[in-house]
Parts: C-alpha cells; sequence; structure tokens
C-alpha cells in the first residue's frame, strides 16, 4: 500500500457509503498511512446539532493517532461531489500537526486524483517553532 496514490483513494472510496451526513448530504471519505505503513480511514461524521459534525479527514488522522501513530506518511480524500474535494482549513492545520511539510494529499477528482503538499495547503500555518517547542 504505503502511498500509492490510486490505492489509497480507492481504500477512501470503499468507505464512502459508511460516512453519516444526512444534513449537508455530502459524503466524504478519507484515507491515511502512518509512517510504519499502516493505514487508517475516516468518513464525515454529522450531527443535528451542525458546529458538532466532523470532517473524514479528522476522524481517519485522529484514529491513526488514537492508534498510536504519530507522523503521517500520506493523505488520501474523496467526496459525493463531482468536483475536486479539497480538505478545510481546519483539518489541514491538524494535519500539519502530524505530517511534514512535504507529505502529499491525494485529492480525488474526475481523471487523476490531484496532489498537493501539506506546505501548499498550509502555507505559513501555525507551527509549533512559534510557541518555541521542538
Ligand atoms: N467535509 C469533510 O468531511 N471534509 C472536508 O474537507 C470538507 C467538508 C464534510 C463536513 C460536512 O459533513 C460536509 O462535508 C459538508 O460540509
Amino acid at each position: 500500500m504505503a502511498t500509492d496514490p490510486h490505492a489509497l483513494i480507492r481504500l477512501a472510496r470503499e468507505c464512502l457509503d459508511r460516512s453519516y451526513a444526512p444534513y449537508s448530504r455530502f459524503h466524504v471519505a478519507a484515507a491515511v498511512v502512518d509512517d510504519s505503513g499502516r493505514v487508517f480511514t475516516g468518513v464525515n461524521v454529522e450531527n443535528i446539532s451542525y458546529g458538532l459534525s466532523m470532517c473524514a479527514e479528522r476522524v481517519a488522522i485522529f484514529s491513526a493517532v488514537a492508534a498510536g501513530a504519530r507522523r503521517i506518511a500520506a493523505l488520501a480524500v474523496t467526496g459525493s461531489g463531482a468536483d475536486l474535494l479539497s480538505p478545510c482549513g481546519a483539518c489541514r492545520q491538524v494535519l500539519a500537526e502530524f505530517a511534514a511539510p512535504d507529505v502529499v494529499v491525494w485529492c480525488d477528482a474526475p481523471g487523476e486524483p490531484h496532489r498537493w503538499t501539506v506546505s501548499e495547503l498550509l502555507p505559513h500555518g501555525f507551527a509549533a517553532s512559534r510557541l518555541g517547542k521542538p
């Protein structure tokens, strides 16, 4: 599996029907690979109190972290919409916590998946170094 984009996108697509999105009806699924090659998936989980809803990317990342992962090697995301899907700002900041700036994020799109790095998605992001942390 490693970081093959098509395999990772396919895995995310296979999870899409587990998305819980009765309010937006916009289904999203994500797959992450950690630095040991372990794969974790997530779907968006909405709530009737809309602000409590959680994006697929963060569900996948938090699942990886809960399993002991600390470094993410790649992420893929797909959605039920026809267009290119790119992660929201909150997910970009969470991803930057666990992924190096050159880690690739594969975003499903008609045709070939779109490739962005973490630093392209979150340039000039808030970083631990700003707090004097390693
Ligand atoms: N959503 C995600 O899961 N990931 C994104 O990157 C963008 C948006 C979800 C949140 C909400 O459940 C639905 O898509 C519509 O915004």
